[in-house]
């Protein structure tokens, strides 16, 4: 139909623009209107900011009409009942009722307020099939399933008290652990019981009550079960693409001293880069072109991006499986090391027994990516880096950061060393004693891999040289190594426990 004709039978019926969409607007289906008729008051921010999504101004139909190349869902027919529709705030809030707890009478309908990857995987199935396999979905197992992780949290953010002349570490609680380290890793969301309020909009209305909610933790534990949270990158509700692209959505949690790939990335002249020229860049193109779309890669461009030539060939496939073009574990757990083969770290056992990826004395554990497969994931990355750089360029980048892996960890292996001593000699409680991470020299080695090792090869990764050397680098561990072993020479003269 004509452009014009459509806009005068919109005008005409009074809907389009009572519900303040555009004539170009596609339509809603009934319930996606009732839910408009509220909460054009109830919640007017979130409605503006859906009307700008993709979402609002597009059919399943349409997008899949697109060439592949281009095209933004990967599921391959429209699910029942959605394909001449935008996916408006029922396609999303009351999808399957039947499996989310949490879900509600509401108005009319059955609505559920915690959205999770089940419900994207109707439309999206690749994305959220890739995503559970991606280390990021299981972040709140891993940390709190984990005994030791789970110590390092508890000692980490444990309420301190005086007892006596001594420090009382008590537990911290569940609320402080999800304001504190689950802020990042997930919560666990559960139903708890129902409210009902009285609201200004609609009279009495009933809604769940959810434990540590809210929340966006990347491995949010959802009341049906799925894991993770697509809003941890997909910022709702315009779920724009443009903004999972930007460095600053990484930047929310992969920032600190134990994790600093934002501010070493920001130092880079890749993050200064794109700072200087990204009102040039075009952040929402789908293929996205290095060299026309942009001239410097933010994290997306290098870890998940899909990255065509102008010509539209796929130079590599997009990835919600981010370790696809890891070959290493940069963070030390206390060693850098090949990433585990699964999402899920939980099961790994060193050859001293611990819960960890390597053993105290650096052997890595079974169930890591064998050396081929890292060199294949290796590659695939100096595919992207081959975009915008020469062959001996990219080699001896990574030349120099294999050079950084052996080089920091052959320092926490002197750590280990000396905290292993304190440990023999019984001038601190190590493991099967106490907590490996509640006295001084224990938390002097941990950061010594935790900070000072991480920092110095995320910098080697990603090119911010400050952080390898004077901001959190090689200066702070070389300082640690000499204070740990002053320590411990007094730790000699003492008399054992
Ligand atoms: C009869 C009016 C009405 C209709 C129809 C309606 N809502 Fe609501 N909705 C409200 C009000 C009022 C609130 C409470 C806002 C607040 O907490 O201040 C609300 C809250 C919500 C919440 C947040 C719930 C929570 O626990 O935090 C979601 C999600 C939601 N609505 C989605 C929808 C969807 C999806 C539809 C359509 C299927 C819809 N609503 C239809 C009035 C309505
Ligand atoms: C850790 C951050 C992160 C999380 C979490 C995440 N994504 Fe993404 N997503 C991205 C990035 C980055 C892109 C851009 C990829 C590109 O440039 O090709 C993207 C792109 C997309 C696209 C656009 C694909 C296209 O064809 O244009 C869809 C759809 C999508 N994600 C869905 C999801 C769903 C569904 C989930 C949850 C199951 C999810 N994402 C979780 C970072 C994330
Ligand atoms: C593409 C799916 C999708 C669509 C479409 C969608 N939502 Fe949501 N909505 C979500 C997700 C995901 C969350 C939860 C964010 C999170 O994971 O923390 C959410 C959360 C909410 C909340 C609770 C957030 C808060 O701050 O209290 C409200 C209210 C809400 N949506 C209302 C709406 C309304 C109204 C519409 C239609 C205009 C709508 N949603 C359309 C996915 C969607
Ligand atoms: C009923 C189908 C449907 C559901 C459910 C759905 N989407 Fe979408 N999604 C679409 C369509 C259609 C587009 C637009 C495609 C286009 O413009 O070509 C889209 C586009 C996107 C994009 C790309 C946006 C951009 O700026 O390029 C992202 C990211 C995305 N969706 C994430 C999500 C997430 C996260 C969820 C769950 C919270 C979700 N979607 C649920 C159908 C759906
Ligand atoms: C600001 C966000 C943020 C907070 C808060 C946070 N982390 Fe993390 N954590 C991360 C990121 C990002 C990674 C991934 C590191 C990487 O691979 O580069 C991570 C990874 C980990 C891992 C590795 C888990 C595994 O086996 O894969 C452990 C252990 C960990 N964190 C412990 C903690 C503890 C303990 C706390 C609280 C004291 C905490 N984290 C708080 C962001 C955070
Ligand atoms: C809400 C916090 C959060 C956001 C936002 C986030 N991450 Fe993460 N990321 C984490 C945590 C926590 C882990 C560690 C999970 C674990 O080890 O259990 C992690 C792990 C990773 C890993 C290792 C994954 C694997 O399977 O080996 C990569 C790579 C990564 N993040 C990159 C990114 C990029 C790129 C973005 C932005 C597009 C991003 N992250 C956004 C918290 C976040
Ligand atoms: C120029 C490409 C490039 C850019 C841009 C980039 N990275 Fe990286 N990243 C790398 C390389 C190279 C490695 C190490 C590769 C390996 O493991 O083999 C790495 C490793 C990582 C890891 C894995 C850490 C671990 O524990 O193994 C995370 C997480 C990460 N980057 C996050 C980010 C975030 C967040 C940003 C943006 C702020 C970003 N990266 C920007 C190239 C890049
Ligand atoms: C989209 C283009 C693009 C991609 C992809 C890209 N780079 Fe760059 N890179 C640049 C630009 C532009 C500069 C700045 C050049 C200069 O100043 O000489 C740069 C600079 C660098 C520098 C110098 C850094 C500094 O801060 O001194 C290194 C090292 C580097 N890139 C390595 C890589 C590696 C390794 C990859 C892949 C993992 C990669 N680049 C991917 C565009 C890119």
């Amino acid at each position: 139909m004509d452009r014009d004709i459509l806009l005068g039978i919109a005008f005409l019926c009074g809907t389009w623009p009572a519900l303040g969409l555009a004539a170009e607007d596609p339509p809603l289906s009934p319930a996606s209107r009732d839910c408009l008729e509220c909460h054009e008051e109830a919640t007017p921010g979130v409605v503006a900011d859906w009307r700008r999504s993709r979402h609002a101004r597009t059919t399943v139909q349409a997008a899949l009409a697109k060439p592949p190349a281009s095209r933004r869902v990967s599921v391959g027919e429209a699910p029942e009942g959605t394909a001449s529709f935008a996916v408006g705030c029922a396609e999303c809030h009351t999808r399957d009722p039947d499996r989310h707890p949490d879900t509600v009478d509401h108005g009319d309908h059955r609505m559920h307020p915690v959205v999770t990857p089940a419900d994207c995987a109707a439309c999206h199935p690749v994305e959220a099939d890739q995503f559970r396999q991606n280390r990021m979905a299981h972040a709140h197992g891993n940390l709190v399933r984990n005994p030791l992780f789970r110590d390092l949290m508890d000692q980490a953010v444990g309420i301190r008290s005086r007892d006596g002349r001594s420090l009382k570490v008590s537990d911290p609680g569940d609320a402080t652990r999800a304001d504190a380290c689950l802020a990042c890793h997930g919560t666990e969301v559960r139903v708890v019981g129902t409210v009902t309020r009285d609201t200004a909009q609609a009279g009495e209305m009933t809604f769940p009550v959810l434990s540590h909610w809210p929340n966006q933790g990347v491995g949010r534990v959802n009341p049906d079960g799925t894991l993770g949270t697509c809003s941890a990158c997909h910022v709702r509700h315009e779920f724009s693409i443009a903004v999972a692209r930007k460095a600053e959505t990484c930047g929310t949690c992969h920032k600190g001293p134990d994790v600093p790939a934002y501010p070493v990335w920001s130092v880079s002249k890749h993050g200064v880069t794109v700072k200087s020229r990204e009102a040039s860049y075009d952040f929402d193109a789908v293929p996205w072109v290095p060299g026309r779309d942009f001239t410097a890669p933010t994290c997306a461009a290098c870890h998940a991006s899909e990255l065509a030539d102008a010509s539209g060939r796929v130079m590599v496939p997009r990835t919600h499986r981010f370790a696809d073009r890891l070959a290493w574990r940069l963070f030390g757990l206390p060693y850098a090391h090949r990433p585990p083969q699964g999402p899920d770290t939980t099961g790994l056992r060193s050859a001293d027994g611990l819960p960890l990826p390597t053993a105290l004395d650096g052997t890595p554990s079974p169930g890591l990516i064998d050396p081929a497969e890292g060199e294949a994931r290796e590659r695939r990355l100096a595919t992207v880096c081959g975009a915008c750089h020469g062959t001996s360029w990219v080699t001896g980048h990574f030349q120099k950061l294999h050079h950084v892996i052996e080089e920091t960890n052959r320092q926490t292996r002197t750590a280990t060393g000396m905290v292993q001593e304190a440990w023999a000699r019984g001038c601190a409680r190590g493991p099967g004693q106490g907590s490996p991470f509640d006295e001084v020299i224990e938390r002097r080695w941990v950061e010594s891999w935790l900070f000072y090792g991480n920092a110095t090869r995320f910098a080697a990764a990603m090119s911010g040289a400050d952080y390898g050397v004077f901001a959190e680098g090689r200066w702070w561990l070389t300082k640690t190594l000499q204070a740990m072993s002053e320590w411990l020479a007094t730790c000699r003269a003492r008399p054992s426990r």
